[in-house]
């Protein structure tokens, strides 16, 4: 298996992953500042935890994944891979878990309706000067437009999401905060 079919495997199947763009800023930043430790909440199938941990040998992910079955999916994938040396996966919910660990990245892509709890719960797990990344904060263009949403349960998935931006301005003396549109738009977040 190549990281090829592996994305394409999961588009086939619907499983979400990462926008192409997002995933390639990201394995910028990694290279740039040499973020060699990371954390990924939401798992899926392994996809963006194979892409950035092909980055370097260097590079070490631990990824967390509360869904059985995509858990084993990615298990799979990344023996298949070879990349089990880099990888370590984790069964569970990341609200229930308790890490204590610090990385100089952690990337949130997980439910996007619990970015605020897993931004406060997992910003004590970050070395300073390191990087949280939170995929989706644009959401198809749709946030900042919750109000002229018909569908319910797509208006209160998109609030969440304009009440986190919302939180992340209460974290500006802690992060340095970038909003970028790359994907389905970044937040980029560096511990000052
Ligand atoms: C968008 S997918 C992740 C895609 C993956 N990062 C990629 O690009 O290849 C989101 C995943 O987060 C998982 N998830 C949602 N809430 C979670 C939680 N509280 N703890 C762990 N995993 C969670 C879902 O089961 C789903 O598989």
């Amino acid at each position: 298996m190549t990281i090829h079919e592996l994305r394409k495997s999961a588009i086939d199947n619907n499983i979400p992953i990462m926008q192409d763009d997002a995933i390639e800023y990201i394995k910028r930043r990694i290279k740039l500042f040499n973020l060699n430790k990371i954390l990924e909440i939401g798992t899926a199938v392994g996809y963006s935890a194979v892409q950035m941990a092909s980055v370097s040998d260097k590079v070490h992910v631990t990824t967390i994944e509360k869904d059985a079955e995509r858990f084993m999916m990615a298990t799979k994938n990344i023996k298949a891979l070879e990349m089990n040396e880099q990888i370590d996966l984790i069964f569970n919910d990341a609200l229930k878990l308790d890490i204590v660990e610090k990385y100089n990245l952690i990337v949130i892509d997980a439910a996007k309706t619990q970015n605020t709890h897993f931004f406060e719960k997992y910003k004590k797990n970050l070395l300073n000067h390191g990087f949280i990344i939170v995929d989706n904060v644009n959401f198809h263009g749709l946030v900042g437009k919750s109000q002229t949403i018909q569908n319910k349960n797509l208006r209160q998935l998109v609030s969440k999401i304009e009440d986190f931006l919302e939180y992340l301005k209460t974290q500006e003396n802690e992060f340095y905060i970038d909003i970028i549109d790359d994907g389905d738009g970044l937040a980029v977040c560096q511990k000052i």
